[in-house]
């Protein structure tokens, strides 16, 4: 969050961040303790649904970060009404990274070798496992294509930005597990570098990116229009 905005021109952040998970919320806030102290900052979290309707005023925030993957675990039929509540409550940006369709596979809450098998059903959007230690997981989980992103906003956001992160690197590094020994050059890694600089808004490769980045700015609502 700060690097962001202080990236953006802000001079002090008042930040609200929400989970389901009551552990997460907890580990969000150990995690930005040291950042909570410096000045100007202000960070809250709490523990809500962001498919209900968000408890804040219209235009309440600059920004609003759905990062690394929020929205895939959102049900379909809920992620329309989330982006109307997201575009009412944020004045200038939502600024959002998906899994997409093309992305290499993940459980989510672990690395994929803890898992002794897993599942995405793309009809159902499940995502299901079976770990290592004989834990279950079963979750929403639904894969987004670049259409389908465009379609979802559109009633509610122009989109500024829109491409792919990770087409090459996470695919071409080597697997330790496989090869220890060998090492990826750094001439090789700058490569890669320029390859998604090339590639990232490319319409054949960016459903084959590991996420996509999504920015966008609210349409404004009927009523707003109606109080100018
Ligand atoms: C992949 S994690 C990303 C966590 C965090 N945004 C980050 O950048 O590290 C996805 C998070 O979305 C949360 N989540 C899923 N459905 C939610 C909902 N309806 N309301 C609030 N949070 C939700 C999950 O609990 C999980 O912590």
């Amino acid at each position: 969050v700060s690097w962001l905005a202080r990236a953006l021109g802000f001079t002090s952040i008042n930040a609200i961040g929400v989970d389901l998970a009551e552990t997460q919320v907890r580990r969000a806030r150990t995690r930005s303790r040291d950042l909570s102290e410096l000045e100007g900052i202000e960070l809250t979290f709490e523990t809500g649904d962001i498919c209900e309707r968000l408890p804040w005023p219209d235009a309440s925030f600059d920004l609003c970060l759905c990062l690394y993957g929020v929205l895939n675990h959102i049900p379909p039929s809920r992620v329309s009404g989330l982006l109307a509540e997201i575009a009412r409550v944020t004045r200038h940006d939502l600024i959002a990274t998906v899994r997409s369709i093309g992305s290499t596979p993940t459980i989510c809450v672990d690395s994929i070798e803890e898992a002794r098998w897993f599942w995405h059903d793309e009809c159902r959007n499940r995502l299901e496992a079976e770990l290592q230690n004989g834990g279950r997981l079963s979750m929403d989980f639904r894969l987004f294509g670049t259409a389908e992103l465009k379609a979802a906003s559109n009633p509610y956001f122009e989109v500024t930005e829109l491409q792919g992160l990770d087409l090459f690197h996470g695919r071409f590094t080597r697997d330790r597990r496989w090869n220890r020994t060998s090492k990826t050059s750094a001439s090789f890694i700058r490569k890669l570098e320029s390859l998604e600089e090339r590639y990232c808004r490319d319409p054949e490769f960016v459903d084959h990116a590991n996420h996509l980045l999504f920015v966008a700015s609210p349409r404004p609502s009927p009523r707003a229009e109606a109080d100018r």
